[in-house]
């Protein structure tokens, strides 16, 4: 039922070349839900899996930079704030998209589509877009000492997470007097606030005015974000290798960013942001600084410490993580990114925790398919209670379900991505995808 579910989802959120988000919260299309959501799709639907990820690389900026939205022009304008006019960029496409970024988990996807259904023609197609994509966090965003940094709490994916608190006191709210639209689907106190909101727009407003070249206020090196990067590199080692072409720079890579984290963002047993307006690394409780686990060449005594972290901090033998350490003050079970369990982040985990501690691994596999049997595909869930937050239907939950249960089994089942395609042949394949987007 849960997978069955899970593909209903996908299915409603497919909008002909890619998925929304959510219907009503993120009608349009998203740069990190793409590449999750391809994952998932690799399980029942490569193709559609595959033209996910060439669709979102189609509104790729010369500059190799991926926005982190891009707009559907038939949604009405009024359906999400902040949309086309406000960010006034284009691709050469021609699509409308946003200007900032967000974690670069599209070659980890790639590389997965692949091994799902092996197809070097995707790969060889996808490689230089993932490169330029690299390429754009080298030459825009990389510090001297290796690590890339990020210039908005919306590139970190975990827009309002309590980290970003204090170096966000140092923008000025925009007080124009916009209009939130997030709040007619869900309940204002499980999204960021009026008062974040404001600094948000103020500095992508920023950003957007020194022609999306030049940071504003908030300038963070974000161990979430590093972590992506490094698998980047590492999967593009995969895929160079199929594509004939050589992997030893993407590992020297990988290697050198890794290396940078552990000497400038790892302390007392686990990895900070650091904001480069201070030079501070933030003590934050962020979830974010496990993530390094999935990093095949971190130091073990590193990867040790991370995981008693997890275990100490985060409950892990719960099975459910939460996205903020549960004893810290500023931890809310229920609001947007401030201590929620969310359904990538614990997979981003559990990927690290699969050679690593295959036990602690199974009972988060497990912790994810019971949050989503006990609530449904939320966006988020109450680490306790599991009770669903946020919007329904949520695509990435359904998605990355589908990549958990075909890895983990459900119920003793045996998994094989070739049985999960079996249950849903009878399901609708894409069919007009496009020649944009498969040409
Ligand atoms: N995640 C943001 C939102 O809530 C924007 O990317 O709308």
């Amino acid at each position: 039922m849960i997978l069955r579910d899970a593909v209903r989802v996908l299915v409603a959120n497919w909008d002909g070349s890619h998925t929304v988000p959510s219907r009503r919260l993120y009608p349009h299309q998203w740069s990190w839900d793409s590449a999750f959501v391809a994952i998932g799709n690799a399980r029942w639907s490569p193709r559609r899996a595959r033209s996910e990820l060439l669709s979102l690389f189609g509104a790729q900026w010369p500059d190799g930079r991926v926005p982190h939205i891009v707009f559907n022009p038939v949604v009405p304008d009024g359906a999400y704030f902040p949309g086309p006019a406000f960010w006034g960029a284009r691709a050469p496409s021609g699509a409308a998209t946003s200007g900032i970024v967000q974690p670069p988990v599209h070659a980890l996807a790639a590389w997965k589509v692949h091994q799902a259904e092996p197809d070097p023609a995707f790969l060889a197609r996808i490689y230089p877009k993932l490169v330029a994509q690299q390429e754009f966090l080298r030459s825009s965003r990389r510090s001297p000492e290796g690590l890339i940094s990020i210039v908005h709490p919306w590139e970190s994916g975990m827009d309002n997470s309590p980290a970003w608190d204090l170096p966000l006191r140092a923008v000025e709210p925009d007080a124009t007097g916009f209009v939130r639209r997030d709040l007619n689907t869900v309940s204002a106190d499980e999204r960021p606030t009026d008062r974040d909101y404001e600094r948000y727009v103020s500095l992508a407003a920023a950003y957007r005015d020194s022609g999306y070249r030049r940071a504003g206020a908030f300038e963070i090196e974000d161990p979430l974000f590093n972590a992506a990067y490094g698998m980047a590199e590492t999967a593009l080692a995969e895929i160079a290798q199929v594509c004939g072409l050589d992997p030893e720079p993407h590992r020297r890579e990988a290697a050198a960013v890794t290396a940078a984290m552990v000497g400038h963002l790892f302390q007392d047993g686990h990895f900070r942001p650091r904001d480069l307006r201070t030079g501070r690394l933030i003590r934050s409780g962020s979830a974010a600084g496990l993530v390094p686990l999935m990093l095949p060449g971190l130091p073990t005594e590193i990867a040790e410490a991370l995981i008693g972290t997890a275990l100490d901090r985060f409950s892990l033998k719960d099975g459910v993580l939460p996205s903020h350490a549960p004893a810290t003050a500023e931890f809310d079970p229920a609001r947007y990114w401030r201590g929620p369990s969310w359904i990538n982040l614990t997979w981003l985990v559990w990927q690290g925790l699969r050679d690593r501690r295959p036990d602690l691994a199974d009972l988060l596999a497990e912790g994810m398919i019971h949050a989503v049997a006990h609530s449904g595909f939320r966006e988020y869930f109450n680490p306790f209670t599991l009770r669903g937050h946020g919007c329904r239907d949520f695509s990435w939950s359904a998605a990355l379900i589908l990549d958990v249960v075909a890895e983990h089994g459900l119920d003793g089942l045996p998994p094989s991505g070739r049985e999960i395609s079996q249950k849903f042949g009878s399901l609708p394949e894409p069919h007009d995808v496009g020649d944009h987007v498969l040409a």
